[in-house]
């Protein structure tokens, strides 16, 4: 039985955000709106394969509408390139809840708006987490409709995987650093190596933690003075204030906050972290090819960041398995996509815009494309 009192209203305003300069073949912008509630919720829907996209939801208060349509624009396609990466069957969308602390009773709108998206246009998107997104609120969504991962399985005998997405996105990030890392600077270990890290959140903290085990040095900053105190007292990290960390002189530096930040400051020979949108003109890859021009390696964000969507995708398989198949994927993408930015010249953010297209259109394998411009 429905819940009467949960009654948002969803609108598709695809025509509206259609002249923002991130539209790109957008499919479909919906924005839901609830009264009761205060919710104020946008779904960009980038693509469809076999009817359904993916995409978490995020929540941010944006300093404007232009703003607040940019992230889920660059977000949504993002998504459709990293599924295609990935090799995974989904296509790409995003949500992201213009609120500072959304309550259980948006999050129910929030569900109530997705199920109508699908019975009311036909699409089917399926929402996860994000930027302060946590379990519990999409506890509170998933009353309200079927689509939403994210959400830790019951355990049985075997550890599932499943839940909170930011550990498995780390450990993608952990293995794309060090392929990195053998690519660029011809070492098979990070011990004693500098890692910058942006970011102690979800991510940023299984990152550290990951990266504090196999011996690595640590710098980190955040916002949250917590939250950095607990990085300096766990792992004998090195507090830097937020506005130095890109540019330390360390070997790699990990974005692992919000998007936008990769600029001329930075120094180390390595960029690999799992914020999306790390460029500020993405359209143009302008900050992937200045990199290239100046020796730094640059792991592309969704392909780097890819760990979080095979979890979700795989939810209650069997946690080994799974983070078996995110070292196994990260590690063969980046591989590849390092060794043919070399031989074609291309920056690396170009070259995955590329190779995701090639996969988008001619749904073959990512080795077929890879094996086709290797010998061409
Ligand atoms: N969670 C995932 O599985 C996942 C998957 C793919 C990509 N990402 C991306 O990775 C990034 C981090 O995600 P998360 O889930 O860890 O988010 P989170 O909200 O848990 O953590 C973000 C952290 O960054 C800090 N921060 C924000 N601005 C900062 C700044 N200027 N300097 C230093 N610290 C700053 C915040 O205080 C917070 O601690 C985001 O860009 C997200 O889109 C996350």
């Amino acid at each position: 039985m429905l819940d009467q009192t949960v009654n948002p209203v969803v609108e598709d305003i695809t025509a509206q955000v259609s002249s923002h300069p991130e539209f790109s073949n957008h499919m479909k912008v919906f924005q839901i709106t609830d009264e009761a509630s205060g919710l104020k919720a946008r779904i960009a829907i980038h693509s469809l394969i076999e009817g359904r996209s993916l995409g978490g939801c995020r929540r941010w208060e944006y300093e404007s509408d232009a703003a607040w349509n940019a992230d889920i624009l660059r977000l949504s396609r993002g998504m459709t390139r990293k599924s295609a990466v990935a090799g995974l069957p989904l296509g790409g969308a995003k949500a992201a809840i213009n609120h500072g602390h959304p309550t259980a009773a948006m999050m129910r709108a929030f569900g109530r708006g997705i199920a109508m998206i699908e019975t009311q246009f036909g699409m089917v998107y399926i929402t996860a987490e994000d930027v302060g997104i946590s379990e519990a609120l999409l506890i509170e969504a998933k009353k309200e409709t079927e689509h939403v991962r994210g959400i830790a399985p019951v355990q049985k005998d075997v550890e599932l995987a499943g839940g909170d997405p930011g550990p498995y996105t780390a450990y993608g990030v952990f293995t794309g650093i060090k392929v990195a890392v053998k690519y660029r600077l011809g070492k098979e270990s990070l011990k004693g190596l500098g890692v910058a890290v942006q970011g102690l959140g979800d991510v940023g903290y299984s990152l550290c933690e990951f990266l504090h085990k196999e011996g690595a040095k640590l710098v980190v900053a955040d916002l949250d003075g917590e939250r950095l105190q607990r990085a300096v007292d766990t792992f004998g990290a090195m507090p830097v204030m937020p506005h130095e960390i890109l540019s330390m002189d360390v070997d790699v530096v990990a974005p692992c906050a919000m998007g936008g930040v990769l600029d001329e400051n930075i120094r180390a020979p390595i960029v690999a972290g799992s914020a999306n949108n790390q460029q500020k003109d993405e359209i143009n890859n302008a900050e992937s090819r200045s990199l290239k021009e100046k020796n730094i390696l640059y792991a592309p964000d969704y392909v780097i960041n890819s760990g979080g969507l095979i979890s979700v995708y795989y939810e209650g398989e069997t946690k080994e398995h799974v983070m078996g198949i995110i070292s196994k994927q990260v590690e063969m993408t980046l591989d590849r996509i390092f060794m043919l930015s070399q031989k074609e010249g291309l920056d690396t953010a170009t070259l995955s815009d590329q190779l995701a297209e090639n996969l988008l259109q001619d749904k073959v394998s990512f080795e077929t494309v890879f094996m086709a411009r290797m010998v061409a």
